[in-house]
C-alpha cells in the first residue's frame, strides 16, 4: 500500500473569499493563483464539526469545467491530509449537482458508508475555460448547499488562516478509472473510489417515474424530442436517461458531450443562450431547418437548471412548475399520495398559488435562492417547488434537478397521451399550457437582465426604488405620465421573509411594486454573477378573461415594461437603453 505523509504549509489570507449561497465563483485565474483553493478548502474542513470530516466519506465532483480536474486533486490530498476516511468520485470528476445531492443521500459503499458531504465543483451556467469562471461548493448530509452558519464560519476562517494541511507525497489519483485506490497514512487507511457518474442518479430517477410509460410516447412516430445539454454535464445523464433507458434516438441529443469551456458557450439554458435548439425547435429567428421537434428541453453546465419548449412554443419557468404541480399526483408515480405542499420564489409568478389554491394545498413564497426549499423540504412540508430562472425540483433531493424537470414533462405527455398513442393527434407541450391558461388564467411573464453594470449605478437604482415606494402618489402619478392604461400601484415594499420552520428573518429579498389588478414589478440584483452588477426586473401580468389569454407575451406586457423602465430611470443609472438579456 502506498504510504502519505501530512505537511503542514503555511499561507495567509486572500480577500473575498465569502462563499454565496451556490458557493465561491471566481475567475479560473484567480483559482490558479497558489494557495487559493487550498485555503478555500481549508476553510471548510476547519468549519465542519469534527465527525464531518475525521473518518468521513466525503464526495468531490462537477460540471467537468476547466480546472476541475487539477482542484480534484487537490481536495484529495488535502482531505486525506485532515484524516477523511474516504473520497468518492464520480467517473472523470463528473457529477451534476442533482446526482451529487442523489449520491449523498442515496449511495451506500461496499462496507455500508454513507457521505456526510460533498465538494461541488462548478459556476454552473456561467461560462468555462482559462478565462473564464470556476465555482466550488460544500453540500451537507441532508444533500443540499451548507447553511449560511456554516457558509459563514468558511468565510471567516478564509480571513484568519495561517496554514493547511496537505499529503503532498500521496501520487495523482487516475480519476478515469473506476475502482478503489487505497493508501496508508499517519491516521489510518485512506481510499479513493472512483464510480459510476450516472447509475445512482438513474436508479433514483425510476423509482420516481414510470420509465415504461414514457418509453412508449418517445417510441410513438409522432412525438419527436430533443434534449440539449450546452456541453454541460447533463450530457451523460441524457445518455444514459433518454437514450439507453428510455429509447430515444440518439440523434435527438445535442451538445451532449461534456466540454471544459461549453464548447465556448454560455451554458444557461435560455432563449438567449441556448441558441442551437431554439432555432431547431422552430423559435429562432433564421426560422426552422425542417420540421421542428415536439418536445425541446436543455440544461446549465450543471444541470440542475432546465427550460422546456414545444414546437414553436416556449415553456415559462413559472408556468412549468404550476402545470407539474397541476398534474403531478396522476402523472407521476412517486406524487400518488398526494403533494405536502408546494412552493416558489418570490419573483416567480403567481401561477402556482392559483393551482394551489385550487387544489387545496400548502403554499410557501420564498426569497430566491433553493436553500429556502431545502428547509421546507426537511420539514416535510413542500413536495415541488420552482422559480422563474429556470429551476424545477422535488423532495427527493435538495437542489432544483434539470433531468427531472424534463421526466416530469415526459410523464404528464405520456399520461395524456395513454390511449392516443395510436390515434391521429397527440396532446403536445402547447395543448398542455393552453389548457392549463384555460382552467387557471395565464400570468403573462417576463425578465429583462442587465448584465455587468457598474455596481455603483446599479446600488443607486435600488436605492431610489425604495426611496419612492414611500409615496405611492408619486409613483401613480409618473404611470399615468407613461402609461395611463395601466392600474394603479397598491402596495410597494422590500420582500422579507421569516422561515416557517427555524423562524430565521431574510431582509432586502428585492423590490416589489404590485398593482390594483394583480400585476407585479420586481427588481433585485442578482446573486450569482461574478463581474459588476446585474439587474433584473421582473414583469408579470395575470389575465383570467380566456379570451385573452393567447396574446404574445412581449406585446401583451410592454405597458408594464415602459412603466418599470420610468420608475427605475434605467437608462439615467446605468446608460443602457436596452437588456442584455430577455427570458
Ligand atoms: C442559483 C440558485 C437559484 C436562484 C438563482 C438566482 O441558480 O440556485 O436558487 O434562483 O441562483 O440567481 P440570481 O442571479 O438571480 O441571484
Ligand atoms: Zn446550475
Amino acid at each position: 500500500m502506498v504510504m502519505f505523509t501530512v505537511t503542514r504549509k503555511e499561507t495567509s489570507p486572500f480577500e473575498g473569499q465569502k462563499p454565496g449561497t451556490s458557493g465561491l465563483r471566481k475567475k479560473v485565474t484567480l483559482f490558479k493563483q497558489p494557495n487559493y483553493l487550498h485555503n478555500f478548502v481549508q476553510s471548510t474542513f476547519d468549519a465542519l464539526s469534527a465527525g464531518k470530516v475525521t473518518g468521513a466519506t466525503i464526495v468531490v465532483s462537477g460540471d467537468g469545467r476547466y480546472f476541475s480536474k487539477d482542484a480534484i486533486q487537490v481536495i484529495i490530498k488535502m482531505a486525506a491530509a485532515n484524516g477523511v476516511r474516504r473520497i468518492w468520485v464520480g467517473q472523470n470528476g463528473l457529477l451534476s449537482t442533482p446526482a451529487v445531492s442523489a449520491v449523498i443521500r442515496e449511495r451506500v459503499g461496499a462496507d455500508g458508508s454513507k457521505a456526510t458531504g460533498a465538494f461541488i465543483l462548478t459556476a454552473s451556467h456561467n461560462p468555462g475555460g482559462p478565462h473564464e469562471d470556476f465555482g466550488i461548493k460544500y453540500n451537507m448530509e441532508n444533500g443540499g448547499p451548507a447553511p449560511e452558519a456554516i457558509t459563514d464560519k468558511i468565510f471567516a476562517n478564509t480571513k484568519i488562516i495561517k496554514e493547511y494541511l496537505i499529503a503532498e507525497d500521496l501520487p495523482d489519483v487516475d480519476i478515469s478509472v473506476l475502482g478503489v485506490s487505497s493508501f496508508g497514512g499517519p491516521e489510518g487507511p485512506f481510499d479513493v473510489e472512483v464510480f459510476d457518474s450516472t447509475s445512482d442518479y438513474v436508479t433514483l430517477m425510476k423509482t420516481i417515474f414510470d420509465f415504461k410509460s414514457i418509453q412508449k410516447l418517445l417510441a410513438c412516430p409522432k412525438f419527436t424530442f430533443c434534449y440539449d445539454a450546452l456541453h454541460g454535464v447533463a450530457g451523460i445523464y441524457a445518455k444514459h436517461i433518454f437514450v439507453e433507458e428510455l429509447g430515444a434516438n440518439e440523434s435527438s441529443l445535442i451538445n451532449c458531450t461534456p466540454k471544459e469551456d461549453f464548447g465556448g458557450g454560455h451554458p444557461d439554458p435560455n432563449l438567449t443562450y441556448a441558441k442551437e435548439l431554439v432555432a431547431r425547435m422552430g423559435l429562432g429567428k433564421s426560422g426552422p431547418q425542417g420540421e421542428p421537434p415536439e418536445f425541446g428541453a436543455a440544461a446549465d453546465g450543471d444541470a440542475d437548471r432546465n427550460m422546456i419548449l414545444g414546437k414553436r412554443f416556449f415553456v415559462t419557468p413559472s408556468d412549468s412548475v404550476a402545470i407539474i404541480a397541476a398534474n403531478a399526483v396522476q402523472a407521476i408515480p412517486y406524487f400518488t399520495s398526494g403533494l405536502k405542499g408546494v412552493a416558489r420564489s418570490m419573483p416567480t409568478s403567481a401561477a402556482l398559488d392559483i393551482v394551489a389554491k385550487n387544489l387545496n394545498l400548502k403554499f410557501f413564497e420564498v426569497p430566491t435562492g433553493w436553500k429556502f426549499f431545502g428547509n421546507l423540504m426537511d420539514a416535510g412540508l413542500c413536495s415541488i417547488c420552482g422559480e422563474e430562472s429556470f429551476g424545477t425540483g422535488s423532495d427527493h433531493i435538495r437542489e432544483k434537478d434539470g433531468i427531472w424537470a424534463v421526466l416530469a414533462w415526459l410523464s404528464i405527455l405520456a399520461y395524456r397521451n395513454k390511449d392516443k398513442l395510436d390515434g391521429e393527434k397527440l396532446v403536445m407541450v402547447e395543448d398542455i399550457v393552453l389548457q392549463h391558461w384555460a382552467t387557471y388564467g395565464r400570468h403573462y411573464y417576463t425578465r429583462y437582465d442587465y448584465e455587468n453594470v457598474d455596481a455603483g449605478a446599479a446600488k443607486e437604482l435600488m436605492e431610489h426604488l425604495v426611496n419612492l415606494q414611500s409615496s405611492l402618489p408619486d409613483v401613480n402619478k409618473i404611470i399615468r405620465e407613461v402609461r395611463p392604461n395601466v392600474s394603479n400601484v397598491v402596495q410597494a415594499d422590500e420582500f422579507e421573509y421569516k422561515d416557517p420552520v427555524d423562524d430565521s428573518i431574510s431582509k432586502h429579498q428585492g423590490i416589489r411594486y404590485l398593482f390594483e389588478d394583480g400585476s407585479r414589478l420586481v427588481f433585485r440584483l442578482s446573486g450569482t454573477g461574478s463581474e459588476g452588477a446585474t439587474i433584473r426586473v421582473y414583469i408579470e401580468q395575470y389575465e383570467k378573461d380566456p379570451m385573452k389569454t393567447g396574446r404574445d407575451s412581449q406585446e401583451a406586457l410592454a405597458p408594464l415594461v415602459g412603466v418599470a423602465l420610468k420608475l427605475s430611470k434605467m437608462q439615467e443609472f446605468t446608460g443602457r437603453s436596452a437588456p442584455t438579456v430577455i427570458t
